[in-house]
């Protein structure tokens, strides 16, 4: 035999030295859930994770940012009174989430701390955007994701996030942003993100499902491809600085399109659910924990994904680290 691929596998060295995709820290970003209260609240359906106070929120996320993380993506769980139609509480200066990446910021200002825009955590709907006559409205939503954006940078996020899905958002948060002097506030966006029963754990974790109906009206159908294309154009041209493909890994054949039809950094979002299928399995014994997020994050990075938003960032942090 001339050939005998086997010898690239020998040793782990020789593995090391022919691996063509590698993984670190430096590409993960750890999403959070933070409430008001200062006692931590678990989520069952996410083991490991909780919503948390703003003491507990900077002390978790100073664990990751001393592994090598990254960045954090944050997520507000609001009590009902916070909760209206219009979502007004998500552009309040002294507001929950404000006041996190605030103090975040404070403690760790090189700790890049991402957050979201859409309307769900702070809609009494339990909608990306404004409900009007049952049907999500799209330019009303527009001026209120900007306005948001514009709150969460004054408040010192280096990134937004707009994961609602709404037609034109992006370019009405960059000239919000420009306008209001935040030039170098970047915007991720969740650009190919589809209607996932993958995201049910996450909902638990901000009690922030849907009220009435599905969000099919606005994220992708999971059996579109193409359309992802248009997405993408779509969001360079108004834009955005990242683009994300969500959720991660059943979507892999998506990630390598959108990665070989842009120049931009792509994210992808290993979701809650693909997160809980692993703890579930483990707990049972069935699978290894460990072992299966370290191949399912550098199955994600081998299908194009630069930054990895995992709930095992921690996890996979120390682990890297050995
Ligand atoms: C909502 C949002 C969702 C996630 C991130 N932002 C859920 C949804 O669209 O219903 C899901 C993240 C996860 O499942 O981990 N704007």
């Amino acid at each position: 035999m001339d050939q005998r691929p086997r010898r690239n596998r020998v040793g782990p060295a020789v593995r090391g030295l022919v691996r063509e995709t590698s993984i670190s820290a430096a590409h993960l970003v750890l999403p959070m859930f933070v409430h008001e209260s200062a006692q931590p609240k678990p989520i069952a359906s996410m083991p490991g994770h909780a919503r948390l106070g703003i003491d507990g929120l900077v002390e978790k996320a100073r664990e990751a940012y001393e592994l090598g993380v990254a960045g954090v993506a944050l997520f507000p769980a609001l009590e009902g009174k916070f909760k209206d139609p219009r979502g007004k509480e998500s552009t309040n200066p002294e507001g929950l989430l404000q006041r996190s990446v605030r103090a975040l910021k404070k403690a760790m200002p090189e700790l890049v701390v991402i957050t979201d825009v859409a309307l769900d955590p702070y809609s009494s709907d339990g909608h990306d955007g404004v409900v009007i006559d049952g049907r999500i409205d799209n330019d009303v939503t527009l001026p209120i994701l900007a306005a948001m954006a514009v709150a969460q940078a004054a408040a010192g996020a280096d990134v937004v996030a707009p994961s609602d899905m709404m037609d034109g958002r992006v370019l009405a948060i960059r000239r919000a942003l420009d306008e209001a002097g935040h030039t170098n506030v970047g915007i991720c966006s969740y650009s190919v993100k589809y209607a996932s029963a993958f995201y049910g754990p996450f909902r638990d974790a901000l009690d922030s499902a849907p009220k009435a109906g599905d969000k099919k009206t606005y994220q992708m159908d999971p059996g579109n491809v193409r359309e992802s294309l248009r997405e993408i154009q779509l969001d360079e041209e108004e834009g955005a600085d990242w683009l994300m493909v969500k959720p991660g890994l059943p979507y892999l054949d998506v990630m390598r399109f959108v990665r070989e039809h842009s120049k931009l950094p792509i994210a992808t979002y290993h979701v809650s659910g693909e997160y809980a299928m692993l703890k579930a399995a483990a707990e049972k014994g069935w699978l290894d924990y460990d072992r299966c997020l370290l191949e399912s994050l550098t199955c994600l990075r081998r299908a194009g994904a630069d930054i990895i938003f995992t709930y095992g960032a921690i996890d996979a942090a120390r682990l890297l680290r050995g």
